[in-house]
């Protein structure tokens, strides 16, 4: 197990579009191996989601703790969710904070749907589907964001919100 670098807003390659696993690599050392180290360094950074283009790997995969009630699918155990394809997604969009690690210290509100439907393989190449809704649905989109190199502020309509983390703690946590 290792703790990875993460790439911070700037590195090209949170700009690219992820590449999809073959079957055929997914049991691999190099997969799994990359699996369990990305699990650990969200742990280390206190994230929620990590998708392999923050830790220099171009591949369609991301890991995330959906143990949150509102995610049928998680059983607490952080997911690896490899090859996803949001099926669909609730009409009502709800705006709340995202934060990122590959853009530190930073906060700002996202309007997202609510609910999302995600069909992908988990770890071991099986089929998973995930239907997810409020915070751990947020954590899927902004993750499955990241494989097509988008960012959640790309997503923000008004940069109105956008506060540093002192700040977010200081005037911004308690609605
Ligand atoms: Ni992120």
């Amino acid at each position: 197990m290792a703790i990875l670098k993460v790439a911070r807003m700037g590195h090209p390659v949170l700009r690219a579009k992820a590449r999809a696993l073959d079957r055929a690599e997914i049991g691999s050392p190099r997969v799994q191996q990359l699996i369990d180290d990305m699990i650990e360094t969200m742990f280390e950074y206190r994230g929620v989601g990590l998708a392999a283009p923050q830790v220099h790997e171009g591949l369609r995969l991301f890991v995330a703790s959906l143990d949150e009630e509102g995610a049928s699918g998680a059983d607490g155990e952080p997911v690896a969710v490899l090859n996803p394809e949001i099926v669909a997604a609730g009409s009502e969009a709800i705006e709340d904070w995202e934060g990122c690690l590959s853009i530190p210290d930073i906060r700002g509100r996202v309007a997202r749907p609510r609910t999302v439907r995600v069909r992908a393989l988990g770890r071991k190449g099986e089929r998973i589907e995930l239907d997810a809704k409020d915070f751990p649905a947020r954590v899927i989109q902004h993750e499955y964001d990241h494989l097509d190199g988008v960012l959640f502020l790309d997503r923000m309509k008004s940069f109105q919100s956008l506060t540093f983390l002192d700040e977010h703690a200081r005037y911004w946590t308690k609605d």
